[in-house]
């Protein structure tokens, strides 16, 4: 059924729309990859341009992984296999997006966005021990990296051990991982920004 592949280039596709560029060019007509960490994630634009812009741009990129993942379920006779290379489609698309010359983001927000449409409560647990470590760490970096495999195992449990959502967990901590080499360089350098409430709440 030619249905299938469609949907996992649509998901790849959703995934690659760069709302963290769009808004920065569209609020202060600025290239977020100039500024901060010169990602485009939420975490960047929230550094760059305040909560208002970040928690839009957080907002949008979940909905990239949930939006794909929600439409995926609702086809006939699909496959675990199928719904987590949605979600994995769309994580790439946001990382390597063809818009950006394949490049992107880290994957974090539309990870849990993906991991909403997989799984809410491990979504949701995932969240809050994000919190928890950076509550501790004051390392946003930090936080995704540890919180990411935490709800990928959560996610793996809630879905019966199944092989497909292993397979997803590994692949989508790995890349997470990857994608933070040079946050872990800073980190180590200490020179990775820590987060304080000022910081959070004010631009
Ligand atoms: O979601 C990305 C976050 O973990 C780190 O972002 O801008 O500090 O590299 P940034």
């Amino acid at each position: 059924n030619p249905i299938y592949p469609l949907v996992l280039l649509l998901s790849y596709l959703c995934g690659s729309i760069p709302i963290g560029l769009i808004t920065g060019k569209m609020v202060k007509g600025i290239d977020i990859r100039e500024y901060g960490s010169g990602n485009i994630g939420a975490t960047n634009v929230w550094r760059t341009l305040g909560p208002v812009c970040g928690s839009i741009v957080f907002a949008a990129d979940v909905a990239k992984g949930l939006i794909p993942v929600v439409a995926a379920h609702h086809l006939p006779h699909i496959s675990p296999w199928f719904i987590v290379f949605t979600g994995l489609a769309a994580i790439t698309g946001h990382n390597a997006s063809p818009f950006l010359k394949f490049k992107g983001g880290k994957g974090v927000a539309t990870s849990v966005g993906v991991a909403l449409g997989f799984s809410p409560a491990a979504a949701l647990i995932g969240f809050g021990f994000w919190a928890l470590v950076l509550a501790v760490t004051r390392y946003i970096s930090i936080s995704s990296i540890l919180a990411v495999p935490i709800a990928c195992v959560l996610i793996w449990i809630l879905n019966g051990y199944t092989l497909p959502y292993a397979v997803f967990g590994v692949l989508v901590s790995l890349y997470v991982l990857v994608k933070h080499k040079s946050n872990i360089a800073r980190v180590k350098a200490r020179t990775e920004p820590k987060v304080t409430l000022p910081s959070i709440l004010m631009k």
